[in-house]
């Protein structure tokens, strides 16, 4: 449905973070484009300009403040995403430049916002316009919220759009309730929600008769997908006899609710790649149980041992944080002890960073950033040499 009314049309769309969010701008070009919006792949030719944005660390989070800075005056500007659900209309006080702000339960609202604003074009802000020229009362009247999180309508999924010809990612469940103790993820998308069963293969469906062989399947914790009796294993083996899928990969893993039946099914299944995303964290057990994970370093390595025994030549990649609070040397050196035992063929190093409204924002964020960087320093190196030894 071409929207020819639409004059100021072309949009430029970037997106910062993990998969999730990737697929959540593909969701919204896919609307957007329906709806006669054109694609522009730079900000400078842009009327519009959307920002979909992650807030798992605060650098990540400074990026997007710099990058609103950055924009010439007279366009459209959106905040999207994580950032945009935590910061709410707080971000128009802290970004003036801003025209709306949307989390990501309420991403179906955007392409009604962006109509909306062009309508409203003549009312916002000029180019030259300084912050303090406009009274709080004007800014807020052209400014467009919404963060309330309610549910995302199905019909989103299913646009067509994904950037990739030959690969789709496709969503089994939204947001998270696992509250590990340091994740943002929780407040920023909402507790966890299964889509439908039959919904996931109706999308494959249509993916796979555009030409689309391999399907990764995304959640913040896949293992733990429920729809009535059907879970996870029952999810893969269904796509995994589906006609024109070729390839069949699936992530995020909480090593808590992965499973031996699981692997059993890696281990069988033809199409599903032999990969496993697994985040350990920590190899500490008293910072696992600081961070909430509901796993000790004994149960996480008799789970990699059983992967490696039943998934053969299975690849195992790994998330870990270093200087949560009050992580010792001793803890540390149990971490770095789990970390060279493993041998991870890939793996995420991150500082700790507190993040607002989690639990571990009360502790006090006392491993200095010198420390932080001297062991991430240390676990990277090691993760270079195994890199180069278990290619993939
Ligand atoms: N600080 C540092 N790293 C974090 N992660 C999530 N929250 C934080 C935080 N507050 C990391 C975890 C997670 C990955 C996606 O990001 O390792 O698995
Ligand atoms: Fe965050 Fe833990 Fe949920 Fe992953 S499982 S999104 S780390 S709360």
């Amino acid at each position: 449905m071409e929207n020819k009314t639409v004059k100021k049309n072309k949009i430029y769309l970037k997106s910062f973070g993990c998969q999730m969010n990737l697929r959540d701008s593909e969701v919204v070009r896919g609307m957007l484009e329906k709806e006669g919006f054109k694609f522009v792949d730079d900000n400078k030719k842009a009327d519009i300009v959307i920002l979909n944005t992650c807030a798992v660390r605060q650098h990540a989070e400074d990026k997007v403040w710099s990058e609103i800075g950055a924009i010439k005056p007279g366009k459209i500007i959106g905040l999207i995403g994580c950032m945009a659900q935590n910061h709410k209309e707080s971000a128009f006080e802290r970004a003036p430049a801003l025209s709306f702000v949307v989390g990501p339960g309420d991403i179906a609202k955007i392409p009604e916002i962006i109509k909306r604003l062009l309508k409203d074009w003549g009312h916002s802000p000029k180019s030259g316009d300084s912050p303090q020229s406009i009274s709080p009362r004007s800014l807020y009247e052209s400014r467009i919220w919404e963060t309330d999180n309610s549910c995302r309508p199905e019909e989103i999924y299913h646009t067509g759009f994904y950037q990739d010809k030959k690969h789709a990612y496709v969503v089994i469940s939204e947001g998270c309730s696992n509250f590990c103790s340091y994740c943002v993820v929780p407040f920023a998308r909402g507790s966890l929600r299964h889509r439908k069963f039959t919904d996931i293969l109706e999308e494959i469906n249509q993916a796979v008769a555009k030409g689309i062989s391999k399907i990764t399947l995304l959640g913040q914790n896949v293992s733990a997908y429920k729809d009535g009796k059907k879970d996870f294993i029952k999810l893969l083996e269904t796509v995994n006899a589906m006609d024109g899928v070729k390839e069949l990969t699936f992530m995020t893993s909480h090593p808590k609710d992965t499973t031996v039946e699981l692997f059993k099914a890696m281990a069988t299944l033809d199409k599903v790649k032999k990969y496993l995303h697994l985040p350990l964290q920590s190899g500490s057990d008293k910072i696992l149980k600081l961070m909430n994970r509901r796993y000790s370093s004994k149960t996480y390595l008799n789970l990699i041992k059983d992967y490696r025994k039943i998934v053969k030549d299975g690849i195992l990649t790994t998330d870990i944080i270093v200087g949560f609070p009050s992580e010792s040397d001793e803890d540390f050196k149990d971490t770095l002890a789990l970390f060279k035992e493993i041998e991870f063929a890939g793996a995420f190093i991150f500082k700790y960073s507190p993040r607002p409204d989690t639990a571990a924002s009360k502790m006090p964020d006392d491993v200095t950033l010198a420390l932080k960087e001297k062991r991430h320093k240390i676990i990277l190196e090691i993760q270079r040499k195994n890199s180069k030894k278990y290619k993939w």
